[in-house]
């Protein structure tokens, strides 16, 4: 079975646009868990323009299954995690001026910065993945840095346009994924998933997880958040190969 991450990024969005208490993510987390996610994804932005250091703490407290931190690999972000000790934490690049975390994290670029987040996040008992694009290059070199494991960007699929377009994309996915697991990494993939393109992502063999928030908010604001859980769970376990077969 290939778990369901769900991030509840943009319900802190909606929260801070009034600077006020609610929606709270930590609400919409226990939402989420009632709905059948495996865990929640929050990113903590050095700008803060969401989820805040206090939302972490608190989810850490609630949040018993699997807590997954995407983060850049900054010197205050990292102190903040080895203090909160989510069960993952995800590096991801970062700038301030996007709108949300465009591309993957270039491992062979960033290697002595990432070697060290990836080194004293493990030794704190966190497990690590590095969002990436789906290149062999770029997975060697996280498989040397020490990654446990990898978190393919899917935004390139989602937004390729046109069958072929598309296919190209996937076959990307495809290759880079079973590269990765020859190498013995943990698969993830999220970013600009939805409940209509994830079917030929949930077939790719290996994929043990994936961290999926717009769409499923999106859903959630009109539907509610138990309901658009359920509903994403069921569209991945429809065209899951290994719907019982539990991820490591
Ligand atoms: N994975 C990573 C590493 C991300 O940065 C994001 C966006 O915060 C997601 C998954 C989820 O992407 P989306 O909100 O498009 O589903």
């Amino acid at each position: 079975m290939i778990r369901l991450g769900v991030n509840i990024d943009h319900v802190a969005t909606v929260r801070q646009a009034r600077r006020a208490t609610e929606p709270d993510p930590v609400a919409a987390a226990v939402l989420a868990l009632l709905g059948g996610a495996d865990g929640i994804t929050v990113h903590l932005r050095e700008d803060r323009r969401h989820i805040q250091e206090r939302d972490v703490r608190v989810l850490r407290e609630v949040v018993t299954n699997r807590l997954n931190l995407e983060m850049a690999a900054s010197e205050e972000i990292i102190a903040i995690a080895l203090a909160v000790k989510p069960d993952e934490a995800t590096l991801v690049p970062e700038k301030r001026q996007e709108l949300t975390t465009e591309g993957g994290l270039d491992v062979i670029a960033h290697a002595d910065t990432i070697r060290s987040a990836v080194d004293r996040l493990q030794s704190a008992g966190i497990h690590v993945s590095l969002f990436i694009d789906p290149d062999i290059e770029q997975v060697d070199m996280a498989h040397a840095l020490g990654t446990n494991a990898i978190e393919f960007q899917t935004a390139s699929y989602s937004e390729a346009v046109g069958g072929t377009a598309r296919e190209e994309e996937l076959a990307k996915l495809l290759t880079a994924s079973a590269h990765a697991r020859n190498r013995k990494l943990h698969v993830h993939m999220g970013h600009g998933l939805n409940y209509s393109n994830i079917q030929p992502i949930v077939r790719i063999p290996g994929l043990e997880e994936l961290n999926i928030g717009h769409s499923i908010v999106s859903r959630a604001v009109l539907v509610g958040m138990e309901r658009a859980v359920r509903e994403m769970k069921s569209a991945m376990q429809e065209h899951d190969p290994n719907p019982k077969k539990s991820g490591a």
